[in-house]
């Protein structure tokens, strides 16, 4: 063994340690994640209907020039008719049999294990349950059955009106760092099955509470770069370590995904806005203990990790400044602008897609 495998293997072991704890625990169910569903589904059911919050009140969202989606697709769920009801996707036991089932069952895999499962369009170690919890069940967590009742929508970040499946497409893109699996390919024809399944029974509405992340008021203070820095030494960095590159086991499986850094999301990406991030991470970590941070440390972490530098934008257009003019033109994207006397995004075009390969030797 050289040095650096010793590093690698003395990181698997470290990770496989934080795991059993964690499972030990009961904090951390990788593949389930069932008993936090039910404790979270269970507090919302007891929770009193929330008031309904007006457009007019609620806290405008930044410019949403390039989200995905912009917040304004979205509503505070406590704005949803029959707030406080939260939708139950159906069980996995009761998954159909035949060959329906089969593709059902394959989006599910693709979802959990998108390198592995759809190799041809993935470029980084991610996967979509990375930042849709809970095999895209979880409400509050961007859940698939609220987005499969959501569209087709016009979409300010393609101004058109978009289809699920192109909606789906933009994931591949930027949130994978990948390429887009043409229209009607398997992989998305299997998604969007057990999008479909996932939302039996619900209505056919935008709104439908729990889609999205629940909509934070604007920071008390100026989100800071400092403070984000405390958050996250303090919060995040058992998991996603110092270096935000997260943890893989050896097989290249993303156990704790990378924050930032060339095995993240892309600077195109919906995480990369900053109101998004911190609206995911205010409802969904640390892992295991939701709703923990306050609305200032959620903010303040999420600006700190989106002033690191990832992989550039696929829509690049030859220049930072007129990327960012283009695309980022925002208060909510750190693109373009100089942090510790470095631009974030200068990082020239695009590097040519790779598809991610799960080994050890694809560490960054
Ligand atoms: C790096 C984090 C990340 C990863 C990985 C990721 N997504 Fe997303 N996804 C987001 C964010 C952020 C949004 C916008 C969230 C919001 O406000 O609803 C989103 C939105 C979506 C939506 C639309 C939700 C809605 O209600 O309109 C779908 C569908 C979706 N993602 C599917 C996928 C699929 C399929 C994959 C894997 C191929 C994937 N995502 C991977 C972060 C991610
Ligand atoms: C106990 C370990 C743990 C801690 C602590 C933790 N996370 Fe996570 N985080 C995870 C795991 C695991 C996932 C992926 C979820 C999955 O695979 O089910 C994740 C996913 C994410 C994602 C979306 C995926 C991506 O790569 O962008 C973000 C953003 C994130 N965490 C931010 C944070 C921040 C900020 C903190 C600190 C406030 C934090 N996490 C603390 C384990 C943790």
């Amino acid at each position: 063994m050289n040095a650096r495998q010793n590093i690698y293997t003395g990181g698997a072991l470290a990770t496989l340690a934080i795991i059993v704890g964690l499972y030990a625990g009961g904090v951390f169910d990788y593949f389930g994640m069932q008993a936090h569903t039910e404790r979270k589904m269970a507090a919302l059911r007891s929770a009193p209907p929330d008031p309904v919050v007006s457009a007019a009140s609620a806290p405008r969202p930044p410019n949403d020039l390039a989200g995905d989606p912009p917040r304004a697709e979205l509503t505070a769920p406590a704005a949803a008719a029959g707030a406080g009801v939260a939708f139950r996707p159906p069980s996995e036991a009761d998954l159909p049999a035949g060959e329906f089932g089969d593709v059902i069952r394959r989006g599910r895999e693709i979802f959990i294990d998108t390198p592995r499962a759809a190799p041809a369009y993935v470029g980084n170690s991610l996967r979509c349950v990375s930042c849709h919890l809970d095999a895209g069940r979880l409400a509050d967590s961007s859940p698939l059955w609220a987005a499969f009742v959501s569209y087709p929508a016009y979409r300010s970040k393609t101004k058109s009106v978009t289809t699920f499946q192109q909606r789906l497409q933009g994931c591949f893109e930027y949130s994978m760092n990948g390429r887009a699996p043409p229209l009607g390919a398997p992989e998305l024809v299997a998604l969007e099955s057990y999008a479909y399944w996932l939302a039996t029974g619900a209505p056919l509405n935008p709104k439908i509470a729990g889609r999205g992340y629940p909509t934070l008021a604007l920071p008390a203070q100026r989100a800071d770069f400092a403070r984000g820095e405390k958050v996250y030494a303090q919060n995040c960095v058992l998991c996603h370590a110092a270096d935000g590159a997260g943890q893989r086991t050896q097989d290249g499986t993303a156990v704790f995904p990378a924050l930032w850094g060339s095995d993240s999301f892309n600077w195109g990406a919906g995480m990369g806005r900053i109101s998004n991030a911190a609206a995911f991470i205010k409802a969904n970590m640390p892992l295991g203990l939701p709703g923990t941070l306050s609305e200032q440390q959620a903010w303040d972490v999420a600006l700190y990790m989106n002033s690191h530098e990832r992989p550039q934008d696929p829509r690049y257009t030859g220049s930072v400044q007129g990327t960012r003019n283009d695309f980022h033109a925002t208060d909510d994207s750190m693109y373009g602008r100089e942090v510790a006397g470095k631009v974030l995004g200068a990082s020239g075009a695009p590097k040519p897609f790779k598809p991610f390969k799960p080994s050890k030797e694809s560490r960054p």
